[in-house]
């Protein structure tokens, strides 16, 4: 159990924290139930949205015949970009608009159920397209009303797209990562079928669980929540609420989970392997949905939206990209080596479930364990050296740290506070870890 000692009292600070729990079924063959759910939802007309790559996958037919079984008429989008662009969002919203459907399902990975969450948004509740994505870059307009029901049915395990209520894209003309987050696009169901991972790719499994990992430990040592201010309302209580005592214990149990299963599930993965690491991304996605992340995923949307030539080894994508999970990942050493000190405990309780020797070390180097373990297994799974290596120097450091102090959210979401200057120096200690 994570430290209880962490969530002292601060004048002005929160008492409460709220839970959250995504509805999940999970387990081999549980996608063969997808068609029973669907008409339970009251689904008659279904958008099945997925890309080019799943739409080829065991997963989409098992997904069709079930709804189909069941008696459902359904109409394939199979047109969604991998780490969808707002150019993405907008071509699958106009087609949730034209066909009439009474509900959707995703087969995908993080970037179909983003983009099925924001087409059922805007065909339900039709607006400018900057109206409901996050401030400041948009106006972050609350969503209306309820939209139709979703099932969302992951066929990667890092996102935990199924578990929130967060769409992600990379807005085009601003070359950066950014959001539309409201409790109204978490999907109303997660079918967590680990059969659909047997056909991923060795970089993206490595790239699920370093992004798995990173959402655990970015909640457990998150602000505790006694540290934020409290609400002046109780429905102005953000989603992420800092650590608390119930996402510290799905992020502690998805943590050991990564640690005892990366480096095989990459490697040569047994069906147990993938299963941990599917609940391992389910349970950091409760973590994540209750507690939210901090500075690794807030320096992300930089690294990934100012992407110059990088382009990765087992990605469908004809363009240039940082997957989500490599641009989390490469900056996550010097972040925990430089957040240590704010919460010993916390990542010496990290570094140990990933697998680190602790024996003979103190408390005090919790942070540099944590970060010298992962630089490890960064190595040992084929990840790629720091900044550097997805094709970033010295001369972007500015331009990173621009883009990444507008996260707001997410930076005070901290341990310790961060300036401009320390996040500079956090890119800087990325650029190269071996
Ligand atoms: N909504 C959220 O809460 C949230 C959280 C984290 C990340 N994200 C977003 O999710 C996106 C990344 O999602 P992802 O990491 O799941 O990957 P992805 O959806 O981008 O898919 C990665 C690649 O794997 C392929 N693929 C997917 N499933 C497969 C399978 N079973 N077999 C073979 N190939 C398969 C895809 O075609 C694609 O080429 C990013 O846009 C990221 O920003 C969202
Ligand atoms: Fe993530």
């Amino acid at each position: 159990m994570a430290d209880r000692g962490y969530f002292t009292r601060k004048l002005g600070g929160d008492k409460v924290f709220s839970v959250e729990a995504p509805k999940i079924k999970f387990g081999n063959g549980v996608l063969n139930e997808l068609g029973e759910d669907a008409k339970s939802l009251g689904m008659r007309r279904v958008a099945v949205f997925t890309d080019r790559i799943v739409a080829e996958q065991e997963s989409l037919t098992i997904a069709v015949n079930s709804l189909e079984k069941a008696g459902m008429e359904c109409e394939i989008y199979d047109e969604v970009e991998v780490e969808p662009t707002d150019r993405s969002f907008k071509a699958g919203s106009r087609f949730a608009s034209e066909g009439k459907f009474d509900g959707f399902v995703s087969v995908g990975g993080g970037s179909v159920m983003d983009t099925c969450k924001a087409s059922n948004l805007y065909s339900c509740f039709p607006s400018e397209f900057l109206d409901y994505v996050n401030a400041p870059i948009g106006k972050a307009k609350p969503v209306p009303g309820p939209l139709k029901p979703h099932i969302a049915c992951p066929t990667t395990f890092g996102t935990a797209s199924e578990c929130t209520g967060i769409a992600i894209f990379d807005l085009l003309e601003m070359e950066a990562k950014t959001g539309i987050v409201s409790p109204r696009l978490r999907p109303d169901l997660g079918l967590l079928d680990p059969l659909s991972l047997k056909t991923l790719h060795p970089m993206i499994r490595a790239a699920n669980a370093f992004d798995v990992f990173s959402h655990a430990c970015e909640s457990l040592t998150a602000r505790p929540f006694t540290h934020r201010q409290a609400p002046d309302h109780p429905s102005r209580r953000p989603l992420s609420q800092g650590a608390n005592p119930y996402s510290d214990i799905a992020c502690l149990e998805a943590i050991q989970l990564v640690g005892e299963n990366l480096i095989q599930a990459v490697h040569d993965p047994e069906d147990e392997n993938l299963e941990a690491l599917m609940f391992a991304g389910m349970l950091a996605g409760i973590g994540f949905g209750n507690a939210g992340c901090h500075l690794p995923h807030g320096m992300s949307y930089a690294v990934a939206g100012l992407c110059k030539d990088y382009q990765p080894d087992g990605w469908s994508s004809d363009h240039a990209l940082v997957p989500h999970g490599i641009s989390v990942i490469v900056n996550s050493p010097a972040v925990f080596r430089f957040t240590g000190s704010a919460c010993e405990e916390r990542h010496f309780q990290a570094a140990k479930a990933m697998g680190a020797e602790t024996q003979g070390a103190s408390m005090e180097d919790g942070g540099s364990l944590l970060a010298n373990q992962l630089i490890k297994m960064m190595k040992d799974t084929g990840i790629p050296n720091g900044l550097q290596g997805v094709g970033y120097g010295r001369d972007d450091l500015e331009d990173l740290t621009e883009r990444s102090y507008a996260q707001k959210r997410l930076i005070d979401n901290a341990p310790c506070p961060v300036s401009r200057e320390q996040m500079k120096e956090l890119f800087e200690n990325s650029l190269s870890y071996w």
